[in-house]
């Protein structure tokens, strides 16, 4: 693809991707506002229906801060635990009155929700054995796209080893800094995998401004209740004009990464030491195999630009050819620049 074409695709795009980014409702550790009015005026029930009765949902068990247990009290309700994590990715259509409505007044949302499971009694606090202060999560920037080979890896379980492989797994667990608690669960300017030379492998290249990591969050110990299945993060589209199988497939083959940390106390008294957890998960909703098939000749293919071809799902006929092009020139744009 010539330059001044791949600039002209890139200026088509402009508007439609900024609506992409802005989804009606991203959060973690909140649940769906009870009303989106405005260009969206759908009840929350809607969404969460669907989140609930997703089109793809994958779960995997893991054993949570399993580096701790040693150093736990005798009681801890976190040894020998297991929790599972489930990611959902739905698709579905609402109604939508915004100024860039296409003649058809339905609009195609891809919603995206993630849920820790437990067995002991008890809310997330409890789950990890009294712990009050906050848990710290981080995960992959949004436009990290992973290359093909590297996200074929990953077929089952929670452990990011068989994409990212063993080094690169442990330079993240050992090289990410804690966050800072008192402000807030900063996870600081480091963190970004691409820098570490352990995963330059696995995340490719040099990302330019697209950094691996978004920001932290945190979960205060007070006003927010997670409980076992209860939602902890839900990302909702804006309207999908065009390219809502593209947004779709992609969302739902992407390898989901979660890195969160917390300070796990060491017995049920109060005032006790706490011990640094830290842990690294990663799961994708659909793991079929992709084709690693670098469409656009860049060097490398990245999940965006193969989803598509992929047997058994839908082919480009349903999008709209030039915001499929562009999308792939974005990704080469993002993936050159
Ligand atoms: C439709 O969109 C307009 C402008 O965004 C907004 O004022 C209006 O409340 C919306 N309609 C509904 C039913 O939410
Ligand atoms: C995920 O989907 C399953 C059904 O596959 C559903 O039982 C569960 O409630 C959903 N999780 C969330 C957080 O919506
Ligand atoms: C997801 O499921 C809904 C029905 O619940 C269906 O209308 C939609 O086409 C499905 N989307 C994809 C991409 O399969
Ligand atoms: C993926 O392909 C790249 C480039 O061909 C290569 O450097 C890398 O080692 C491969 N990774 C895996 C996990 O196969
Ligand atoms: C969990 O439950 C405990 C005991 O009921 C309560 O003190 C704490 O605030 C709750 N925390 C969260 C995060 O739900
Ligand atoms: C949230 O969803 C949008 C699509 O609406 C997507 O572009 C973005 O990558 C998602 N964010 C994350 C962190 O996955
Ligand atoms: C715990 O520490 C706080 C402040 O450091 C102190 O006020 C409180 O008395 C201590 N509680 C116990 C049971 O030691």
């Amino acid at each position: 693809m010539e330059i001044s074409t791949l600039f002209i695709l890139l200026l088509a795009l402009d508007s439609s991707v900024h609506a992409f980014g802005e989804g009606p409702f991203q959060g973690w550790f909140q649940s769906v506002p009870d009303q989106i009015a405005g260009p969206l005026p759908v009840p929350s029930d809607l969404i969460v229906y669907q989140d609930q009765n997703p089109n793809v949902s994958r779960s995997a068990t893991f054993n949570p801060f399993e580096n701790t247990w040693a150093e736990l009290g005798p009681d801890s309700v976190l040894r020998n635990a297991e929790w599972t994590w489930r990611v959902n990715v739905s698709q579905f259509y609402a109604p939508y009155n915004g100024s860039d409505a296409v003649p058809s007044d339905r609009q195609a949302f891809v919603s995206q929700t993630y849920d820790f499971s437990w067995s002991t009694e008890g809310n997330i606090s409890e789950a990890l054995d009294g712990a009050t202060g906050p848990l710290c999560i981080t995960q992959l920037n949004a436009w990290t796209d992973l290359p093909v080979n590297v996200t074929n890896g990953l077929t089952d379980g929670t452990s990011c080893i068989p994409a990212l492989g063993q080094a690169c797994v442990d330079a993240i667990l050992n090289k990410t800094p804690r966050p800072s608690i008192e402000e807030g669960c900063k996870w600081g300017d480091y963190g970004r995998f691409d820098e570490m030379p352990e995963c330059r492998g696995s995340f490719g290249r040099d990302r330019g401004l697209f950094g691996t990591f978004g920001a932290g969050f945190s979960l205060g110990d007070a006003t927010n209740q997670i409980n076992s299945g209860d939602t902890f993060w839900v990302n909702m589209s804006g309207p999908v004009l065009g390219y809502e199988t593209w947004l779709y497939e992609t969302v739902a083959n992407q390898i989901q990464l979660l890195l969160f940390s917390a300070l796990l106390p060491t017995s049920t008294q109060s005032n006790t030491s706490t011990v640094p957890g830290m842990e690294l998960l990663c799961l994708r909703a659909n793991n079929a195999k992709l084709p690693d098939f670098d469409i656009n000749k860049d060097g490398i293919a990245v999940v965006g630009e193969v989803v598509l071809l992929s047997a058994g799902t839908s082919t480009t006929a349903g999008v709209d050819l030039l915001t499929y092009l562009g999308f792939m020139a974005l990704i080469a744009g993002v993936v050159i620049g």
